[in-house]
């Protein structure tokens, strides 16, 4: 896949209001990948039904938008009822987006978060046969540790710093506005 394709699409933090895109991508996702994804073959509802539970997990979900379509999601995710020093992160790209480097871009956005929130380990569980998920860790310098079949992915991120928050923030009000581009398009789709 080209580049341009690849920087053709968006990466920003979905509205809680969004949840039908997230189970759109989720729903769409092959056999495999979906497999993968959630460490064992699930049902349409399940993923739905997770999907619809988005904004009460309190996380974050960062998509990866093409025309207006989520094709990839990278999720963060409390392990309490509020931000610790431990989270858990997952990630989606739809099989004909995989292999372009979106996946290791989403992990970038969500070390940044985690770090940003304090957040010291972050895990991804994921099959041992999933040498793409661990490529990509790999990439941002994580420690993989093996555990019972499973393959733990421990991030340490480094402190926040201003830089750090900021382009946070500076990206969360540009994702604002593609967010609100993107509700216009589907308003006048329905018109
Ligand atoms: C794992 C996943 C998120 C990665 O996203 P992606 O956009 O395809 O990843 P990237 O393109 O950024 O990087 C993939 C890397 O894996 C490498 N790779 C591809 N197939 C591989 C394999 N079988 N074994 C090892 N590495 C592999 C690629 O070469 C690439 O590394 P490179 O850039 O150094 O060449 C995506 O493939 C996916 O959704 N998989 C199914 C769901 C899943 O496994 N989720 C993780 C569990 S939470």
């Amino acid at each position: 896949m080209s580049e341009h394709r690849f920087w053709g699409g968006t990466i920003r933090k979905l509205w809680p209001t969004e949840s039908d895109k997230f189970r759109d991508h989720l729903l769409r996702l092959d056999k495999e990948t979906r497999r993968l994804r959630f460490a064992h073959g699930v049902s349409d509802s399940f993923v739905a039904d997770y999907a619809d539970r988005m904004s009460d997990m309190g996380g974050i979900v960062y998509g990866y938008f093409v025309d207006g379509e989520m094709r990839a999601a990278a999720e963060l995710r409390k392990l309490g009822d509020v931000w610790g020093h431990e989270a858990e992160a997952a990630f989606s790209v739809e099989r004909s987006y995989q292999d372009a480097g979106i996946g290791t871009e989403l992990m970038g956005r969500v070390i940044r978060s985690a770090r940003n929130r304090g957040i010291h380990h972050l895990y991804m569980s994921c099959l041992a046969e999933n040498g793409k998920m661990q490529a990509v860790a790999r990439k941002h310098d994580a420690d993989l540790r093996f555990e019972y079949g499973e393959v733990i992915g421990e991030i340490v991120p480094s402190d926040a710093s201003y830089f750090s928050f900021l382009a946070e923030a500076m990206e969360d009000r540009v994702g604002y506005m593609m967010a609100v581009l993107d509700l216009q398009s589907r308003i006048a789709k329905a018109a």
